[in-house]
């Protein structure tokens, strides 16, 4: 057996008191594109998640369904698996902490830690907040309630077991001293650093007040402290006193990572439980950030938690994990909306990202009939385009490495962003148009696969699925699963003569008219604003052809007019609802003193459907509808004979 590099990756494991929502899909997915760029690297990984299944808050939970606690959380679990599935998790293992193996870890580690001495019993008297399974003290208490969750606290005396963390405080502190990467980002380690110097007190690790945990072994009537059992996971899901040689492999973790929530759990509790084990500590405890709404925090009781199941299905698997990995920056919390969401979708993967790769592809078809021609000299500007790519490559590497996973997807658009720069740059629609250019087009179409290449490559872990359906169309290798992440620092070795092939759009634009709001700044009928698409870094004497590719970039539609009104306190427009298809939206047109709305229902008109959506006067407009005008008149183009809606104009 090949002696491959290790690398252990873990998230928490969620509690399944219900099902999950999009922060703990944030965490799992942002560890999958870990594990899956680490994979690619060549190390030979191991994936950890799973369900915190016993205390308080589960019991009660199963019994307010009147349902026994297993019976319960299976449910829950079983869904939860479904999601991971559905996110293309690639976990290695799933572990639940009522699985024997647990247990027996456990209960083993309570046993040593017990008869070391660091685990002593004595009577434990405090406020205690059952939902969060925390006791406070009376100077923690906010205003009487529970500091966490606000909730009531009540007042509870039991002859528990204390682990005594105080006696290795000052260990820990020296080793986040030493190893600055261990507690990531600084704002966290700072945190830790202040709360440990502020004395820590014996963890009470015990409980009696109800029976749903793993029973101490040596006195059955107490039942081991939930997050004791919990953080143990971390070491019984790589064989920890059960299989010495997967342990051996993976101890200690590479990364534990979580949410900031559950930092002090991770960065303290869990190094001194390792400490009396005698255990080595994990390189690296990462806390990102929270995930909120526009209206705070998602809470279940607030009923405005987000499916992400319902979010891949109604958007595609690549697209959510995308959207997730760039939007929490480094540390810092981020509102999830369903609007940043579809415009993050249309503008960096529909609009950037799909369309280089069709283009591209549509000018290999029709300059060298799909077969991937062969660079010849490079020109300052292809030499621009290439150290774009490596320091792409350079950046993503650096990025991941950090954890830092929305610049690393910052770095990669930046890419994308210069390839299409680099078309306007070259204009090979009018190289195309000189026969002693040829060579030059080939070149430009050459690097263009290349960067195509490495962009594949370096968004493979957040997008699992997109390099092999891009593949079907580009041909670029025979076996998807066998690409690594270098293959993206080198450039060159496409091999020409590679056929490429029209195919379906990568990401389709999704039609945001289910939404209030969306972003502003498109042109629209009747108004002036900056075309955005228009050609860039171009001023031509001569008149500015464009190809039929070019055309074909405009989604023109047969749409029919079912319902019209006047916009409120706007003389010139009209709101219209057109059908197209299957679907219906709405469109504002500056037409209203031309037409009433009485006219323009039951008309087919011309629809430019792919334009970017923008709000007009609070309302927002998906498309423009076409119209000859001069200083008289204005005549919306109508189809005259029985076309269905739907159907394309070109
Ligand atoms: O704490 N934004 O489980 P849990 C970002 N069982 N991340 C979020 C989030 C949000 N809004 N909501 C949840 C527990 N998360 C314990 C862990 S580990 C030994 C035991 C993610 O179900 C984030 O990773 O409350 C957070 O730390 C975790 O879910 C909490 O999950
Ligand atoms: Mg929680």
């Amino acid at each position: 057996m090949e002696n491959r590099k290790s690398f252990y990756i873990t998230t928490p494991i969620y509690y399944p008191s219900d099902n999950l929502h999009i922060g703990h899909a944030y965490t799992t997915v942002a560890a999958d594109c870990m594990a899956r760029f680490k994979r690619m690297q060549g190390y030979d990984v191991f994936y950890l998640t799973g369900t915190d299944e016993h205390g308080q808050k589960i019991e009660r939970a199963a019994r307010e369904k009147g349902m026994e606690p297993i019976e319960y959380i299976d449910r829950i679990v079983a869904n939860i698996k479904k999601l991971w599935h559905t996110l293309l998790i690639s976990n290695t293992d799933f572990i639940r902490t009522t699985e024997p193996r647990q247990k027996e870890v456990v209960q083993k580690i309570f046993n040593r830690v017990y008869e070391q001495g660091d685990i002593v019993l004595s009577e434990y008297e405090g406020w205690y907040c059952s939902p969060c399974e925390t006791f406070f003290t009376e100077r923690q208490l906010a205003e009487g309630k529970c500091p966490d969750c606000g909730r009531d606290v009540e007042m509870l005396k039991e002859a528990s077991y204390f682990f005594k963390m105080s006696k290795y405080a000052p260990r820990l502190l020296e080793h986040i001293e030493n190893n600055p990467e261990f507690i990531q980002p600084e704002s966290r380690r700072n945190e830790v650093v202040n709360f440990i110097k502020s004395g820590l007190d014996d963890l009470c690790v015990s409980r009696t007040t109800f029976q749903w945990g793993i029973p101490v072994p040596f006195n059955q009537s107490h039942v081991v402290y939930v997050w004791f059992d919990a953080l143990i996971n971390y070491l019984t899901g790589v064989g920890y006193l059960q299989d010495d040689e997967l342990f051996a492999k993976y101890w200690p973790a590479d990364v534990h990572l979580m949410a900031k929530d559950i930092i002090r759990f991770h960065a303290i509790i869990w190094p001194i439980m390792l400490m009396a084990l005698d255990l080595p500590l994990p390189k690296k405890v990462m806390a990102h950030g929270w995930i909120m709404l526009e209206g705070g925090k998602m809470s279940k009781s607030k009923g405005n938690v987000i499916d992400p199941g319902i979010l891949v299905e109604k958007y595609g698997v690549d697209a959510i994990r995308y959207y997730l990995i760039k939007e929490l920056s480094f540390g810092q919390d981020g509102i999830y909306s369903e609007e940043i969401l579809v415009s993050r979708i249309n503008s960096d993967l529909a609009n950037d990202l799909g369309n280089l790769i069709s283009r591209t592809v549509a000018m290999i078809i029709r300059y060298f009939q799909g077969s991937i021609p062969a660079a010849g000299t490079s020109t300052d500007l292809d030499l621009q385009l290439k150290e774009a790519a490596q320091l792409a490559f350079r950046e993503a590497t650096e990025r991941l490495e950090k954890l830092d996973f929305s610049n690393y997807l910052h770095a990669t658009s930046r890419l994308v962003s210069r390839a299409n720069k680099y078309i306007d740059e070259t204009a090979p629609w009018q190289l195309a148009k000189d026969p002693s250019q040829t060579e030059r087009l080939a070149t430009v179409m050459y690097n263009l696969m290349e960067t195509i290449r490495i962009v594949l490559i370096l968004t493979a872990p957040a997008m699992p699925t997109l390099m092999a359906r891009a593949n079907q169309q580009l041909g670029l290798w025979e076996d998807c699963t066998k690409v690594t992440w270098n293959d993206a620092g080198i450039w060159g070795v496409t091999s020409s003569g590679a056929q490429v092939s029209r195919g379906e759009a990568l990401f389709p634009r999704v039609d945001i008219k289910t939404l209030e709001e969306g972003p502003a700044g498109a042109p629209v009928s009747g108004e002036t604003n900056s075309a955005e698409d228009a050609p860039t870094n171009e001023k031509t004497i001569e008149p500015e052809y464009i190809t039929i590719e070019d055309f074909a970039r405009l989604d023109l539609r047969v749409a029919e007019v079912i319902a019209c009104e006047k916009m409120k306190k706007a003389d010139k427009l009209l709101i219209l609802t057109l059908r197209v298809g299957e679907e219906e939206r709405t469109v504002v047109s500056g037409i209203a003193q031309h037409y009433t709305p009485e006219e323009m229902v039951g008309k087919k008109v011309v629809l430019l459907a792919n334009l970017k959506p923008t709000k007009l006067r609070g309302v927002m407009s998906h498309g423009m509808i076409l119209a000859a005008s001069d200083d008289k008149y204005v005549d919306v183009l109508t189809v005259t004979k029985d076309i269905a809606s739907g159907e394309r104009v070109k």
